[in-house]
């Protein structure tokens, strides 16, 4: 297939254009480079020994967007542009429902003018709230996502529902990914957050690497056996997996369908702080906090949708994890730079 992934240059898109790659896609990539890197896209190339196009702009540019469909023979489109950090949207709503919404909602349009009705989209276990029970299915009420992110999430899910319901040449995988770490085996490619991270993993990988003091754990107090949160980690090359089997599935299927992506396994804070301390072969300086507002004690997958109607399970282990994500950051102390 010829596929446009928006957001190709950041964390998930391109351990996922890596793998499109590989499995024989063609891949145009659109990425406004806010977060993302030219540096990832040509590591990419050199592993793949195959090359991509790529197009610098916006979702958001609906003039960009109709050049882009008219030029290109675009299948289907994986879309992972967007803004991410949760408490930076609870600061700068407007600007999350202007990417994430706004945006989402312009590319479908360019989309739907061009022919074009398939659809890959990131969503979230953001969507699922505080949980009432874990593991969380598909089946699960929404609840009330804790941020102007989360909720940016949520609305996308519900457009995409009707679009699809409106007109049934669409066919969409909305895709929840749970809580995504690790780098591609080679340490080539990884995560390379702006600034201070917010997430655990690159938050412990550059205190490990001396880049950070120390890790601040959030709350030693909460309902779990060791006091700390507990998450579904999922490995970004199995993530990236689930990607491709989702366009196979919509390639054949139309609909509008919404699967789990996680491990199906929680650990906690102090877990996987240990799991890192193993790869890395050293101490990793830590201290006990307060609790992070927002957080909830546990939220994990229940994955077995994907199992059986995409053929895809995460095969990766917590330590492979960890190891990967080492070795990205051993190797590339100042990310991309
Ligand atoms: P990322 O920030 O590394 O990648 C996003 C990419 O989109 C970046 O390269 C950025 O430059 C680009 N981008 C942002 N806004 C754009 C715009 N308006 N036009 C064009 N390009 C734009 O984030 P990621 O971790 O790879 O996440 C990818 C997607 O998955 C996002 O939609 C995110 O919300 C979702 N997601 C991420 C996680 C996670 O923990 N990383 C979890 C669940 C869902
Ligand atoms: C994991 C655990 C923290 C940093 C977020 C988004 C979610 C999704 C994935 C996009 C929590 C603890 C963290 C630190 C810590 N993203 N922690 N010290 O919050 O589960 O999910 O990313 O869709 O929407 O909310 O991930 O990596 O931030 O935290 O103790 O310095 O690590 O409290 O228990 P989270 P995280």
């Amino acid at each position: 297939m010829r596929l446009l992934v928006t957001g190709g240059a950041g964390y998930i898109g391109s351990h996922t254009v890596l793998e499109l790659l590989q499995a024989g896609h063609d891949v145009v990539v659109l990425d406004n480079l806010c977060n993302g890197s030219l540096e990832a896209l040509r590591r990419i190339q050199a592993i793949a020994g195959r090359s991509l196009q790529f197009v610098q702009g916006d979702i958001r540019d609906r003039a960009l967007l109709d050049r882009l469909f008219a030029q290109q023979q675009v299948d289907a489109v994986v879309h992972f542009a967007g803004l991410k950090a949760v408490g930076e949207s609870v600061r700068q709503p407007l600007d999350y429902y202007a990417c994430n919404v706004a945006g989402t909602l312009n590319l479908c349009q360019a989309m739907a003018d061009a022919g074009v009705f398939q659809l890959v989209f990131s969503s979230s276990a953001t969507v699922y709230g505080d949980p009432a029970q874990v593991p969380v299915d598909e089946s699960c009420p929404v609840a009330e996502p804790t941020s102007p992110y989360g909720r940016s999430k949520l609305m996308v899910e519900h457009l995409l529902h009707d679009v699809q319901r409106a007109d049934t040449r669409w066919s969409i995988a909305i895709l929840r990914y749970f809580n995504p770490v690790g780098a591609h085996p080679s340490g080539l490619i990884g995560e390379d957050p702006l600034g201070v991270p917010n997430n655990l993993l690159p938050y412990l990988s550059q205190v490990a690497v001396g880049k950070l003091d120390c890790l601040q754990v959030h709350g030693n107090d909460y309902p779990t056996p060791d006091g700390t949160c507990i998450r579904d980690y999922i490995h970004v090359v199995d993530l990236a997996q689930g990607h491709v089997r989702s366009l196979q599935f919509i390639s054949r299927h139309k609909g509008c369908s919404v699967w789990n992506l996680g491990a199906g396994k929680g650990y906690s804070v102090l877990q996987v702080i240990s799991a890192f301390e193993q790869a890395c072969g050293r101490s990793v300086h830590y201290i006990i906090g307060p609790r992070r507002p927002g957080d909830i004690a546990a939220n994990w997958a229940e994955p077995s949708k994907a199992e059986r109607e995409l053929g895809w399970k995460a095969e990766r282990s917590l330590a492979s994890m960890m190891a990967d994500t080492w070795r990205w950051q051993s190797k590339n102390p100042q990310g991309y730079r």
